[in-house]
């Protein structure tokens, strides 16, 4: 049924999202310097990405060539503007910007296609949403510093963050320091911990060096994402600027107290970063964590000051699915590592990479981050990753996907509506197909556009509208009212 009105603010950010890594392509052009999602070759379901020692000739690196929307950005954004887009989430890949990531002065190539960019959005009166750091931190910072294990991370991330701000600082004003910040939690996971902090292990170091190695970068990422915020606020008091979680629901499998309290101290061990980004200090429980397990990174008392003066405007999240976790009787001490612990959910459908749909989901992550935050919130990233049918007339009928957001888009209404949550935006991910962060494939698609392009990289990266542009479009058009 059609609604005559929303909750919705007027200035609402209907848009969608991308990160420069996994759409621009032209990974060596004007400048730029080789990132970590460079170096990692194509996946599957279940197979995952190799990170390669360096970019080795005759492997596939889906990222390379991406969609090439380096080169046709300016049609791209027209599509975003036909659907209605009010605002358009993307990163500015580091390496366009210092190459190596520890140069003196920024790469004066790369700032400028940023420049024109943000401009060709401007044009259409949509907003640039920018993260600075989405899964593509220089390589050579890696190989040199051991990524964000060193300090001296901080000062390079500093610098380009400061280099950014000053240079867009009449183009942008919503920005996000570090992209799910929160997904090295799954530390056994090659891919999260080299995407989140550039830790790349090659020396099979044990669970515990790695949970420790973990903390220090991430602590060491709350110190440069804390002095960003300061400076940015400095540079430009109307910046709003904010943090950004992947929220991954985390329910008990049972009433069974121990599930239960599993579930809640799981959810302590994944969204603590983002409890030092809103509120400037550690949660107890993981001040007693670290403690208890000598984990504790080293916070100096300046750390203190810098966490506390660096706190974000608001919290920015990523949501797709919940998972479920079941107490075993060998984890005496309630730890969560990734999947361990996770058990599937009977009240649930899953989608074709065994991703549950669970749209009651993101009411209930809307209400919690709300409750212990409170602060305005972003839903940055949604979406439903699907095999797309192109028919013989070129047509896409993708009522799936249609299904999918239309369900997350009520609950999303719902909590602004009944629950009085202060919500900013909504960006779909991947608005256009682009490669898949998690196993580099481009038939994993989330987007309303599609691009003529296959898992083993044929095709002319012609783009086409599926059905669910149309759908989006009358939605941002009636401000949520028309979800039919
Ligand atoms: C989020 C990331 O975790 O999920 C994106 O911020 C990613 O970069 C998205 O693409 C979807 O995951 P995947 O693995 O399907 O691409």
């Amino acid at each position: 049924m059609k609604k005559m009105k929303t909750g919705l603010r007027d200035d609402f950010l209907w848009g969608g999202a991308v990160a420069a890594n996994q759409l621009e392509g032209a990974w060596n052009v004007d400048g730029k310097g080789v990132s970590v999602s460079d170096i990692m070759t194509a996946g599957a379901y279940q197979k995952p990405r190799e990170i390669t020692d360096g970019i080795i000739p005759g492997k596939n690196y889906p990222n390379h060539e991406a969609i090439d929307f380096y080169h046709r950005y300016k049609d791209d954004i027209k599509l975003f503007s036909e659907m209605g887009f009010k605002c358009f989430r993307t990163s500015i890949a580091w390496t366009r910007i210092f190459p190596n990531g520890d140069e003196d002065r920024p790469n004066e190539a790369g700032l400028k296609f940023y420049d024109d960019m943000f401009d060709e959005c401007l044009k259409y009166g949509i907003e640039p949403v920018i993260t600075l750091s989405h899964f593509e931190m220089p390589y050579h910072l890696v190989t040199e510093y051991g990524g964000w294990r060193s300090r001296k991370v901080i000062d390079f991330y500093v610098k380009f963050a400061k280099v950014c701000f000053d240079r867009y600082k009449d183009k942008v004003k919503y920005w996000m320091t570090f992209n799910e910040i929160n997904n090295q939690i799954t530390f056994t996971n090659d891919f999260n911990i080299a995407t989140d902090s550039g830790l790349i292990f090659r020396n099979n170091e044990s669970e515990a060096e790695r949970e420790k190695l973990m903390y220090i970068a991430s602590h060491n990422e709350l110190i440069a994402s804390a002095l960003a915020v300061n400076i940015g606020h400095q540079i430009n008091p109307k910046f709003v600027i904010g943090n950004m979680v992947n929220f991954t629901l985390i329910y008990p499998a049972s009433s069974d107290p121990k599930d239960i309290l599993l579930a809640e101290k799981s959810m302590q061990r994944r969204y603590w970063w983002a409890d030092v980004q809103t509120r400037g200090e550690y949660p107890l429980d993981m001040v007693a964590y670290l403690k208890n397990n000598d984990l504790m990174p080293n916070i100096t008392a300046e750390d203190r000051v810098i966490l506390k003066e660096g706190t974000v405007d608001f919290v920015g999240f990523s949501y797709y699915n919940s998972i479920t976790v079941k107490y075993r009787d060998n984890n005496p001490e309630y730890k969560f590592i990734g999947d361990r612990e996770t058990v599937k959910n009977p009240n649930l459908e899953y989608n074709d990479w065994g991703w549950p749909i669970d749209p009651v989901g993101l009411r209930y992550t809307m209400n919690w981050l709300t409750e212990h935050y409170h602060k305005p919130v972003m839903i940055v990233e949604n979406g439903f990753g699907a095999y797309d049918k192109v028919e013989a007339d070129g047509s896409i009928h993708d009522d799936y996907r249609i299904d999918y957001l239309r369900a997350h888009i009520e609950q999303m209404i719902k909590a602004v509506d009944e629950d009085g949550v202060d919500l900013l935006g909504y960006t779909p991910w991947g608005c256009i197909d682009l490669v898949s962060a998690g196993t580099g494939q481009m038939s994993k698609r989330y987007g309303f556009i599609y691009v003529d392009k296959d898992d083993e990289g044929n095709g002319t990266l012609a783009r086409s509208k599926k059905d669910s542009f149309y759908w989006y479009q009358k939605v941002i058009n009636s401000n949520g009212a028309d979800l039919s």
